[in-house]
């Protein structure tokens, strides 16, 4: 029997996968002249764009210069960087904040200019905020202006589950080409397909495949999945960056307390002694980059059997630590916790995914029609480590250049032909829920335990035959049951963690975030780890 087409749910001229930073950047970028659909799963505010606290990098300080930001994203990024996109990158911030102003984005001020503040990893005062709220008020900012351009369709609740390629052409064509995504409508329940003549993916990281991340309960890594599943290389996926100071609180499991208050002067001490321990790991004490101190704390709390360190800022007058961190003052307060007069208990939690798709500097994947940007890809800006808030700048530059390049040769792009429709005809509902949450616990717990912030090539071993059990099971249940954001979710956390396993494996040596005690060592010369599928 012929293939039956089914009238495409909606074709647009470009589809956006994310309403994060990058995804809504590159849709109001398009809308000038294109007809541009932005999909996203659950709320469109439920990235980690919104949870972003400490700010975003520019060089915008008198005495601070551009080679100064290229050379302290390289040191965090222990040499891994691409240099070419650092230096394009970094260029382009001052423009990047200046659309944000544009926008609406209440940044702080110090008089006439911007009030900078300072991260660890840093040389110069360079980080522009809201408060300590930054990403609410960019991702309000951004979401206010979409919902106003008539060109932009936002469309929640959408579950992408994975490209249409050539594969799903009706004449079957075994060309990589995307040209668009099926995705499961979470209200609903049906798969519907949509089709575009380029899409931009735009889905954020994989933090959730760790026990204890900062992340957002979205950040399962479908896009880096999706993207890898339809042929597409990743690169440097082990590296994990996990960020020294979440809160620990057994109810409240993922609160971050921002670097910027190390920057303001945070001290982190021993709970019990209250030595301040981290000039005895490295000469820039709290100001270190980020994998030096979470692995200090690490350090600390295995050597002297701790649940939790220190992190005190009650030396600074309290009214300057309420002008400074309002939001984590009050939510603090809720918890019982004055920062102004006593220190936090924090612990490291995994907070941002550095390796992912490959792109070049015009936000092109491996694959012709499928262009990324965000926390979803590896574009040569983070290397071996992110500097901090380099990440929301990567957003808003690769948002932007994958945009102009789709508007340049918007006229090479062809019509997407007559597709397939999701194929539902040999799955039944699930009648076993409780494995998805099972097995999803059990990845969760595994990357904690096995690959962490110090690594053996045992343990990754161990984490790699435990992906290979699960993946025959979840492989099994994807093909025999109806499709829901729980399984689309558990299939890509499973795939993130196995490229995760894959590459820490390849890579003998320690740098930036890989760190292993099998190869302490760093190799004289730095090389990516790409997989390719
Ligand atoms: P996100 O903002 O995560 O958006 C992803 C989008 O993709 C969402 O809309 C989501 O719904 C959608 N999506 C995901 N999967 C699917 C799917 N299958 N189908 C459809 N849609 C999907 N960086 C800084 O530079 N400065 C900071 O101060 C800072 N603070 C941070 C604080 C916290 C607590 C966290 C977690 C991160 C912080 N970061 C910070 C990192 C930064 O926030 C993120 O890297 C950045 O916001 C990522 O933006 P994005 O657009 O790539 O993805
Ligand atoms: C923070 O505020 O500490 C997070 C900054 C970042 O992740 O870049």
């Amino acid at each position: 029997m012929e293939p039956q087409e089914t009238p495409p749910t909606g074709t647009f001229d470009v589809i956006v996968i994310g309403s994060g930073a990058a995804g809504l950047t590159a849709a109001l970028a398009l809308a000038g002249r294109l007809k541009v659909a932005v999909l996203a799963k659950g709320g469109l505010a439920g990235g980690s764009t919104a949870w972003a606290q400490g700010g975003i990098a520019a060089v915008l300080d008198e005495g601070d210069t551009f080679e100064d930001h290229v050379r302290d994203t390289m040191v965090a990024g222990a040499g891994l960087n691409r240099r070419e996109t650092v230096e394009f990158v970094i260029a382009r911030a001052p423009g990047a904040i200046g659309r944000l102003i544009d926008l609406g984005v209440p940044f702080n001020m110090d008089g006439n200019t911007l009030h900078l503040t300072r991260e660890g990893g840093h040389s110069h005062r360079r980080i522009v905020h809201v408060d300590d709220a930054t990403g609410q008020a960019v991702q309000q900012a951004l979401l206010r202006a979409a919902e106003a351009n008539p060109n932009i369709t936002l469309l929640s609740g959408r579950s992408c589950i994975d490209f249409i390629t050539g594969r799903h052409e009706l004449r079957y064509c075994p060309s990589g080409r995307v040209w668009g995504v099926y995705a499961l409508n979470e209200q609903s329940g049906d798969v519907e397909t949509f089709t575009a003549r380029a899409t931009v993916l735009a889905t954020g990281g994989a933090g959730r495949v760790y026990q204890f991340s900062t992340a957002p309960r979205g950040a399962t890594g479908d896009g880096i999945s999706m993207a890898w599943r339809a042929g597409a290389r990743v690169s440097n996926m082990e590296m994990m960056q996990f960020h020294p100071t979440c809160l620990y609180n057994l109810d409240v499991k993922n609160f971050l307390i921002t670097e910027a208050v190390r920057g303001e002067g945070g001290r982190l001490k021993h709970p019990v002694t209250g030595h301040r321990f981290m000039p005895d790991y490295d000469a820039r004490a709290e100001l270190a980059p980020r994998d030096v101190v979470a692995r200090a704390i690490d350090d600390q709390i295995k050597r002297y059997g701790l649940d939790y360190v220190h992190l005190d800022i009650s030396h600074q007058p309290a009214a300057f630590v309420k002008e400074h961190f309002p939001n984590i003052h009050e939510k603090l307060l809720t918890l019982g916790i004055d920062m102004t007069r006593e220190p936090i208990p924090v612990v490291p939690a995994q907070h941002y995914t550095c390796g992912g798709v490959l792109i070049d500097l015009d936000g092109r994947t491996d694959l012709p029609g499928l262009y990324a940007a965000g926390e979803c890809t590896e574009s040569g800006l983070h290397g071996a480590n992110r500097l901090a808030s380099n990440s929301l700048l990567e957003c808003f530059v690769f948002g932007d250049a994958a945009a102009a390049h789709i508007l340049a040769n918007w006229n090479g792009f062809e019509a997407p032909p007559p597709v397939m429709p999701w194929d539902e005809s040999r799955v039944t509902d699930s009648d076993e829920e409780v494995v998805i949450k099972q097995n999803w616990t059990e990845i969760r717990r595994f990357m904690w335990n096995y690959v962490g912030i110090v690594r053996t090539t045992k343990r990754l071993e161990r984490a790699m035959h435990r992906i290979q059990l699960l993946n025959t099971e979840v492989e099994e249940y994807y093909h025999h049951f109806r499709v829901s954001t729980d399984l689309i979710e558990l299939r890509n956390l499973l795939q993130s963690a196995e490229l995760i396993v894959r590459s820490a494996l390849r890579r003998h040596e320690s740098r930036g975030l890989h760190y292993t005690l099998d190869y302490p060592g760093t190799d004289a010369g730095a090389v990516d780890t790409v997989l390719v599928p």
